[in-house]
């Protein structure tokens, strides 16, 4: 499983970038919003910084608005994804923009027939929300599991993307039920990083080697 970041800050991208473990990154409207930056200029400032793909959402509802819009930020770097929502226009758009060699992303996934249906038009990535799905008492992790099963066993190419991370578990148990990708915001990476006995030993290695040097 690989790791991108959700977000649009370009602090924590940067942050993320130097681990070298971002393969790529994914934003959305609230993300982008947050940061009250042109929109299109910091898809450049991101796509400078990392060569994976940086998922960019279409705002328009309708298959017509979204193929513009998405054509337009395509355009503006070769590893730009298009991020559409999970709807029937969407579809549309999907279809459309995998004719035209245009990768996406499809947002918003929360039952694997949507998952299904989304590969099905061309989608090159599934975005599953687990931490929405929790949120109303649902489990998250079986959906990633119910989709890596319907794709495995009809030779689905499209990849699963674990979103809406909110916390360690989701990420290591969306790795071992399938998800190709995670996208995780930055707090919850360095939290992947840590753990009390890496300090403790630390700790303990340093005091040993000063008593040492006395
Ligand atoms: C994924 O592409 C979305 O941007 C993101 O994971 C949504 O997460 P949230 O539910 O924490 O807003």
């Amino acid at each position: 499983m690989r790791f991108f970041i959700d977000t649009a800050n370009l602090d924590e991208i940067k942050e993320a970038h130097e681990l070298g473990v971002l393969d790529g990154v994914t934003t959305n409207p609230s993300l982008v919003a947050k940061e009250g930056v042109d929109f299109h200029d910091r898809l450049r400032q991101i796509t400078e910084i990392v060569k994976g793909s940086v998922s960019a959402e279409v705002i328009s509802l309708e298959a017509e608005g979204m193929i513009k819009e998405g054509r337009e930020l395509a355009a503006i770097a070769p590893n730009i994804t298009v991020k559409v929502p999970m709807t029937m226009e969407g579809l549309k758009a999907v279809k459309a923009f995998s004719d035209e060699g245009i990768k996406t992303n499809v947002t918003l996934v929360f039952s694997s027939v949507q998952a299904l249906l989304a590969a099905r038009a061309g989608a090159t990535y599934v975005s599953p929300f687990l931490g929405r799905l929790d949120d109303i008492g649902h489990n998250g992790l079986d959906l990633i599991s119910q989709i890596s099963e319907i794709f495995d066993l009809h030779g689905i190419e499209t990849q699963i993307i674990a979103a809406s991370v909110r916390h360690p578990l989701h990420v290591s148990e969306a790795a071992a039920r399938g998800a190709h990708i995670s996208t995780v915001p930055l707090k919850v990476i360095s939290q992947l990083a840590q753990h009390p006995l890496t300090d403790q030993g630390i700790e303990k290695f340093l005091a040993d080697w000063d008593k040492q040097q006395k």
